[in-house]
């Protein structure tokens, strides 16, 4: 029998909550079995451990930017491609390196990934381990995780933003749980607090929009998940959905979205340094349909990017 399940590694600083403390250093994978491959295909990404020199192609990452659509992640790494100072040469255009794969979008802008996850925590799941093993492979050293992205707020004003201090699911519990070989194995997503706050700290340099840090609500679904009454399915009343919503609420919740409770949990795991930073794009407790113009919605999705790209070049001391 082996020791399955196992949370810590040898070195792991573990907090009286359980929490393992981020660190910098190496990226690390936490599964033996891949030293006896003799190739891994990262499918998804179309690349390879041995089809690709992953270390001359990324080993100088130091953030990965994810978010849901591969559209708004292709317009984060153009925009990071100003904001860094990148010359791209003259009829050369931005690649997408997973171009092959059809199912997400992978953009190197300087030592910056900008990826896309797709919608939902099995979507993320999957570029999340992928990512993870080709930084490991790559031999990455010092990465933070972020994922920028849209969601629900309660009792916010629609285009706020909100830094996860701590995601939940649909039943307020701090873990995300994954049916592994028949067991149900409970992995905790916290997330790192500086990181919070210096995000915050940026955020509130805009005066145009709020900025808050609080609990996030991940569901594994749009509408009923998500207490909405619009759905093609609905059991339950408009005033059992404000009540539930209101209970959230007061419970610290700000915002809801589908993502970040795997976000947090396999960054957690992972013992990376990483934050989620959503903007809302509807005031829950108001309405369940998402009305703004395209043109809104654009602005409000730059928020976020702002905010990280701001973050990105203070790191790199272009600020
Ligand atoms: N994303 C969600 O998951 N929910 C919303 O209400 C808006 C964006």
């Amino acid at each position: 029998m082996s020791d399955f399940p196992r949370f810590m590694e040898p070195g792991d600083e573990k907090d009286i909550s359980g929490r393992i403390t981020p660190r910098d250093g190496p990226v690390t994978v936490r599964n033996p079995h891949l030293e006896h491959l003799s190739e891994d295909v990262l499918y998804h990404l179309d690349l390879s451990n041995k089809a690709n020199d992953l270390p001359v192609m990324f080993s100088d990452v130091k953030f990965v930017c994810f978010g849901g659509s591969p559209n708004r992640m292709k317009k984060f790494a153009e925009f990071m491609v100003k904001e860094l100072g990148v010359k791209i040469p003259a009829g050369m255009a931005l690649t997408n390196i997973s171009h092959g794969s059809d199912r997400y979008v992978l953009y190197k802008v300087a030592s910056v990934l900008s990826v896309s996850h797709g919608m939902g925590i099995p979507s993320l799941s999957i570029v999340f381990h992928e990512v993870l093993k080709l930084l490991h492979y790559a031999k990455c050293t010092d990465v933070k995780f972020f994922r920028l992205g849209t969601s629900g707020g309660l009792g916010i004003e629609p285009g706020s933003v909100v830094i996860t201090e701590a995601a939940v699911d649909g039943l307020l519990r701090p873990y995300m749980e994954v049916a592994t070989l028949g067991m149900v194995l409970q992995h905790p997503a916290f997330l790192d607090k500086n990181l919070c706050e210096e995000l915050l700290e940026i955020a509130n340099q805009d005066k145009a929009y709020k900025s808050v840090i609080g609990k996030t609500m991940c569901t594994y679904d749009f509408y009923e998940g998500q207490g909405r009454l619009d759905g093609a399915f609905c059991d339950f009343t408009a005033e059992d959905k404000i009540a539930f919503l209101k209970r959230v609420h007061d419970r610290g919740i700000q915002n809801i979205e589908m993502e970040s409770l795997c976000f947090a949990a396999m960054a957690h795991r992972a013992a990376l340094k990483s934050a989620i930073i959503c903007c809302t794009v509807v005031d829950r407790l108001k309405s369940d349909q998402i009305t703004a113009s395209h043109e809104t919605l654009e602005e409000w999705q730059m928020r976020p990017q702002r905010v990280v790209a701001k973050y990105i070049r203070q790191q790199l001391g272009l600020e």
